[in-house]
């Protein structure tokens, strides 16, 4: 939930510290802090976003060829300057920067107390950096091997970096369910979160797996489990370009990436589908593609956004693939002894691939002999490790803490593995195959179309700014397009929205339509078109202002409705990742309007790799 980097080498250590935390701001950004080895160790920490704590140091002398640092999201504690990271140890000769849960904190913090350790902040990382120096002194052993026997006592998930005040050229790292990158440079090293701060220096990367342990000393990494055991660092190269996480001309990351989906789709459809071969194919499913053509029910797992992506699926591959479907947060699944039987079939569904509850609903799947196929967006991520297959989403870096383009790629992947399978089982007849294929590949232009609808947007954006409740409705498989549109609402606008299947309005939420309430409606041509239209009757007759989000050339609704949205027409199955888009739009503009913070909602972090 936090974010992490360090560097250690020649170069001034703050100037990349501070900068690898503003990308990883999206993690968390309720405090942030560095530590530095500058004839001390000094750590400098600050509550608030990282341009505070980059105005602290101003006054600071900050010169290091070695630091790490932490932007946080607070689990244990209160945001405040004493809970930010990085903490010292007791003696103040190590610091930690630690992202996850010590699950044990509160008797390991019993125990230290007792024996005379005194604690600064509510945090459970503290605890975890005395424990360390605690095993160092009393076992006199290095600092690297207390480490490792601390890991062998603490419960729960973490990434962490240490630094010694006694060791200038030493940084110690380990992780266990929350990610750890290390990049590899001329004579230096950099270690975070993910590799959005390391980019600009060097692709070469190592990703550090579970329980594992790595030490850069002397300018040399080596890397070992905890169970004692050496392994040899796997270098990759990185598929990144810097400009793909940078805003590139737009106010906000949330924008840029609205308005980048004809590219991510194009991105995500690119080699997978080429209608005029019939070809459809994806390459990261071919080992257990029969596991999935043959399963008798495939469950799908995911949280947020990515669940509603799942919603989405269910209604596409028991349409096309007429195999049962059963969706599932995570959160849920994880808990609540779950029937899965061996050889059972789940797709993982997760953006940054490194949600927790979707991590551990996958090990518990897998435990109980599921196969498992992941869609992550984020290459190399754990939840994509831990899968048997997947199939990457390729829509670039998504830093908004809203999910925009990463649901449209999720829904557009798990369109094209529904088309694979119906196809294999015969289900989907030749000539529907066909025609889905050329509806695949026109999405990036339909979407496009549907971006045009900004400035209308904007306009309705200006009416309904002020309003406290929203209503959003949809049925078949724009119902989950109505949750999704109201969760981008709350979360950055912070405007109470509900997402209805249209017909279940009549028991319940009707009761709340007034003319205060602005109800948006996914009212695109499908088989439950006229039955939608009743709906939009129902609220209109009890003066609710209706926001319509119809196909092009609808004349029907447009006499209805107060406001009417055309976005193109599609298969109504592939409709989901044309309606959303005005969807999205609205939820930035009414949050910009409001001065809310877009790319950083208050409360909310981009990943969430904690329970
Ligand atoms: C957080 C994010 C959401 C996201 C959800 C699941 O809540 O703010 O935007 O949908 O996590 O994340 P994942 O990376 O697993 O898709």
């Amino acid at each position: 939930m936090c974010g992490i980097v360090a560097y250690v080498g020649n170069k001034e250590a703050t100037p990349i510290l501070i900068k690898g935390l503003k990308r990883l701001e999206y993690r968390g950004y309720d405090s942030a802090g560095i530590a530095l080895l500058n004839g001390n160790l000094n750590v400098y920490k600050k509550k608030g976003k990282v341009s505070e704590l980059e105005e602290y140091l101003k006054d600071q002398k900050v010169d290091s060829n070695i630091g790490i640092g932490h932007t946080r999201w607070a689990t244990h504690g209160v945001p405040n300057d004493v809970n930010a990271h990085p903490h010292f140890s007791g003696k103040r000769e190590l610091a930690i920067i630690h992202n996850g849960i010590i699950e044990n904190y509160a008797s390991l913090k019993l125990d230290l107390e007792q024996r005379g350790h005194v604690f600064l902040s509510e945090t459970d990382s503290e605890v975890f950096i005395h424990f360390i120096e605690d095993i160092r002194d009393n076992n006199q052993c290095s600092l690297e091997e207390a480490v490792r026997l601390a890991l062998t006592k603490v419960v729960g998930a973490y990434a962490i970096v240490i630094i010694s005040k006694d060791d200038p050229n030493q940084l110690i790292a380990a992780r266990k369910g929350s990610p750890l990158v290390i990049g590899l440079g001329q004579g230096e090293f950099f270690i975070a979160s993910d590799a959005s701060p390391i980019i600009e220096y060097t692709n070469e990367v190592v990703y550090l797996n579970d329980l594992e342990i790595a030490v850069i000393k002397d300018g040399r990494l080596s890397i070992k489990t905890i169970e004692d055991v050496q392994t040899t660092p796997y270098i990759q190269r990185l598929d990144l370009e810097l400009d793909q996480i940078e805003k590139g001309g737009y106010e906000h990351f949330m924008l840029k990436e609205i308005f980048e989906q004809p590219k991510s789709i194009k991105d995500c459809l690119r080699g997978r589908v080429i209608s005029e071969q019939a070809h459809l194919a994806l390459g990261g499913i071919r080992q257990y593609l029969n596991k999935l053509v043959n399963a008798d029910r495939i469950i799908i797992l995911g949280c947020g956004t990515s669940w509603h992506a799942g919603l989405v699926a269910e209604y596409i591959f028991e349409e096309f693939a007429r195999i049962p479907v059963e969706v599932e947060y995570a959160s849920e699944f994880r808990y609540r002894n779950p029937i899965i039987k061996e050889g059972d079939v789940v797709i993982a569904i997760s953006q940054s691939g490194e949600t927790a509850d979707t991590l551990a609903a996958i090990e518990l799947a897998k435990a109980k002999g599921a196969i498992i196929f992941g869609v992550c967006n984020v290459v190399g991520s754990s939840i994509a490790r831990a899968s048997h297959e997947g199939a990457y989403l390729h829509a670039g870096p998504e830093i908004g803490v809203a999910s925009t383009k990463a649901f449209t790629a999720q829904v557009t992947v798990l369109t094209m593995m529904a088309i694979i399978v119906g196809h294999r089982r015969g289900t989907i007849k030749e000539s529907l195959f066909h025609q889905l294929l050329v509806d695949l590949e026109n999405l990036p232009v339909k979407v496009e179309k549907a971006l045009k609808t900004n400035e209308q947007i904007k306009y309705i954006s200006s009416i309904f700014k002020d309003a406290r409740n929203f209503l959003y409705l949809g049925r078949g498989a724009n119902f989950p397009v109505a949750l999704e549109g109201a969760l981008k609402l709350k979360e950055i606008s912070y405007i109470h929205a509900e997402g209805y299947p249209a017909a279940e309005m009549k028991h319940g939420p009707i009761a709340l339509i007034d003319e205060e309430m602005p109800v948006m409606v996914i009212a695109t041509k499908d088989q439950t078109y006229e039955k939608i239209v009743s709906n939009i009757q129902e609220v209109r007759a009890r003066k609710g202002k209706v926001i319509a989000i119809v196909t092009e050339g609808d004349k029907q609704i447009e006499a209805m409705a107060d406001f009417v949205i055309e976005v193109p027409g599609t298969h109504e199955f592939l409709m989901p990742i044309i309606s959303v888009v005005p969807l999205q739009l609205l939820s930035y503009h009414i949050a910009v309007m409001r001065g809310c913070n877009v790319d950083q909602p208050r409360n909310l972090a981009k990943s969430v790799t904690v329970e």
